[in-house]
């Protein structure tokens, strides 16, 4: 199809008057071009926003790339921005959080609340010997604890390593021995579909094989009983029963690391990606504050959870930096019914609400019945992430829970950016599928291998052609790999390789295609093959697998398994059950494959690299193209 054939099938949607009056921001292409050619000045000047202990020397040094640093010299601390600022001032009164468990026990938490909370919790943490520079992992329900937790280690300027509660011991010691963690929080268990999590046992087992935890802090929530070990168990509740409820905040350098967050990369070993308090500060906030145009009175509710990303930035950092009331829901969407969340959106009044387009599709499935029973007059802002949003869910979307008032924001971004990179404004044209353009100080492009931007409706490579003060610094432990992975591909020109295949249209509009390397997006989900594939070779019958993603109405993408039997094993129904189980209780549930097939040879290069895409052209009757490379 001809680019002009295509884009005349693409239909735009205006945001309405109404909603563009009143937007933060009110221009789009002046201040993009001013913030490209002096982002030295457009983030020096929008810094002021935040409250430093001491002003920065330099916006950005650039003198050992790709190790950029912001605001170097100034002292910060995130919780200073989220949280003490807003002490004395009318914010201290305004809720911060309104938490809902998925049982419907309720919290509320004003900003003055959460500091006392949160102060708490640092005493207690510094009294197990936790310093500066100490990673603290954290492993628990989507509870308000978990939130006291990751502020709590900013707070005393010790790092978080938050690793999400769906995954197994076996993910979760890799982690905790890769950042060499001395204390794990964590609770009893935490809700799910009417279920309980039980997190406390799948700690018991990781604590055995992990060398460095000294301390492990639980969380009484689901009180079903859980073994606790003397000497390293303590229960929060005790534990904070005589402890002081004021802390000072650790004056931290701008550049001093905040937290790692691990994601998948192409290799089976997570990467630990690290993030730092000032730039990050700044970054996150600015985009929530245009994108979503928050005002005082807005209710946020971003569905994610805390362990993600987009937990970390967008329930948790950049709502309580801008004094916004968030909600914090611990269950399932669609508990006990599938209107759950309508109810919750109606009862609170939210007028922004932000998820992903496998939640859109997972909502879009019960039908409209199930929305239309309740008032969403509330909403005026929309969002989307972590995925491509198919047209017909974002049409979906904008109709049926809009209600055609509400534009949507489809932020296009990843770990480690930080925040949001590629969105519309409350101002811009939509185009369904498209995150539209780059936001202000992104220089973003689609290039060909040469490094040349495409051509208008040309595919290519989405990179990052300026740093920004979001952006991941590095990888924990592993300079290099932080290198080799996103700037060794565009290395004399000094640019951020994304990892995505992209598209731009004759307006200047970015279409995200796909991962470019072996990384699958499931539910919005981020996983390797790699990771998958060596849970499925630690299955004792199994000794070689290849996994490869194909469509899936649901879930974006779903996990397709090829294993390789040892001799002596037979094939059969009940092993392919017994493999899938397996690699669930390795990673988790979102890893386990939708299928497993047994096979007795996989297609692979002369070097010996499975080639999935082979494998893929093959599950999808389609031509597998250039089969030069095959070794069979
Ligand atoms: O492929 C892109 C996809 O998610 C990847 C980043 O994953 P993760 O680090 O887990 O972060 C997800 C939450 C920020 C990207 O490389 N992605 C994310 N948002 C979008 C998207 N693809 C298309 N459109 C989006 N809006």
């Amino acid at each position: 199809m001809s680019e002009e054939l295509k884009e005349a099938v693409v239909k735009t949607y205006e945001p309405s008057e109404e909603v563009k009056k009143n937007a933060n921001v009110q221009e789009y292409d002046e201040t993009y071009k001013r913030s490209i050619t002096d982002p030295v000045a457009y983030w020096g000047e929008l810094a002021n926003n935040l409250n430093w202990y001491q002003k920065w020397d330099k916006v950005l040094d650039d003198s050992n790339p790709p190790f950029f640093k912001w605001f170097t010299g100034g002292k910060i601390n995130i919780v200073h921005n989220a949280i003490d600022r807003h002490m004395g001032t009318p914010i201290e009164k305004k809720f911060a959080f309104l938490w809902e468990g998925e049982p419907g026990d309720r919290r509320t938490l004003t900003y003055g609340q959460l500091n006392t909370e949160v102060s708490k919790m640092a005493n207690l943490i510094k009294s197990m010997g936790i310093v500066k520079g100490d990673i603290v992992t954290i492993y628990m329900p989507q509870i308000p604890e978990l939130v006291f937790a990751m502020l709590a280690c900013a707070k005393i300027g010790a790092a978080h390593s938050v690793v999400y509660a769906g995954f197994s011991s076996t993910a979760l010691r890799n982690r905790i021995d890769d950042a060499k963690s001395k204390l794990l929080i964590t609770a009893d268990g935490g809700w799910r579909r009417g279920n309980i999590i039980d997190l406390k046992k799948i700690v018991n087992v990781t604590l055995d094989q992990t060398p460095t935890i000294e301390n492990c802090i639980t969380v009484k929530r689901t009180k079903h009983g859980t073994e606790m070990k003397k000497g390293r168990d303590h229960w929060y509740h005790e534990a904070i029963a005589n402890i002081s409820d004021e802390c000072p905040t650790e004056v931290t350098d701008a550049e001093d690391m905040l937290f790692i967050l691990y994601t998948s990369g192409t290799t089976g070993k997570p990467k630990g990606v690290k993030h730092t308090h000032g730039g990050y500060a700044l970054y996150t906030s600015t985009v929530q504050k245009m994108v979503f145009d928050i005002k005082d009175d807005d209710i946020w509710w971003c569905l994610a959870d805390p362990g993600w990303i987009t937990g970390h930035s967008f329930i948790v950092y950049a709502p309580l930096i801008n004094g916004t009331t968030t909600i914090l829901y611990e269950g399932a969407p669609v508990y006990p019914d599938p209107d759950r969340i309508w109810e919750m959106v109606s009862r609170y009044k939210v007028t922004v609400f932000y998820t992903s387009p496998t939640a859109v599709r997972g909502f879009m499935r019960f039908g409209d019945d199930w929305v239309n029973k309740h008032d969403l007059g509330s909403l005026r802002l929309l969002g989307s992430v972590g995925e491509p949003i198919n047209p017909s869910a974002w049409e979906w979307y904008y109709k049926v829970v809009g209600k055609e008032k509400s534009p949507i924001m489809d932020t296009w971004w990843q770990t480690e950016t930080g925040g949001f990179m590629i969105s519309p404004y409350p101002i811009t044209t939509l185009k369904p599928g498209s995150a539209t353009r780059p936001l202000f100080g992104i220089d973003a492009d689609v290039v060909n291998d040469n490094g040349e931007s495409t051509k208008v409706g040309e595919e290519g490579l989405l990179v990052i052609k300026q740093p920004w003060p979001g952006m991941a610094r590095t990888i924990l432990g592993d300079d290099e790999r932080y290198k080799s992975v996103y700037w060794s591909r565009f290395e004399p020109q000094g640019w951020y390789l994304a990892g995505d295949s992209a598209r731009k249209d004759k307006d200047g509009y970015i279409w995200i295609i796909a991962r470019i390397d072996d990384v699958i997006k499931v539910s919005g989900y981020r996983l390797g093959t790699a990771e998958i594939e060596s849970a499925l070779v630690s299955h004792a019958s199994v000794v070689e697998s290849a996994v490869v993603a194909l469509p899936h109405e649901l879930k974006g993408h779903a996990i397709h398994s090829y294993v390789i039997l040892s001799e002596e094993v037979e094939k059969s129904d009940e092993l392919a059950s017994e493999i899938k189980t397996h690699v669930r209780t390795e990673m988790g549930p979102i890893a386990m494959p939708e299928t497993v097939t047994f096979v007795d040879s996989l297609p692979k290069t002369r070097s010996g690299k499975i080639m999935r895409r082979v494998l893929k052209a093959q599950a999808m009757g389609e031509d597998p193209g250039d089969l030069s490379t095959i070794e069979d």
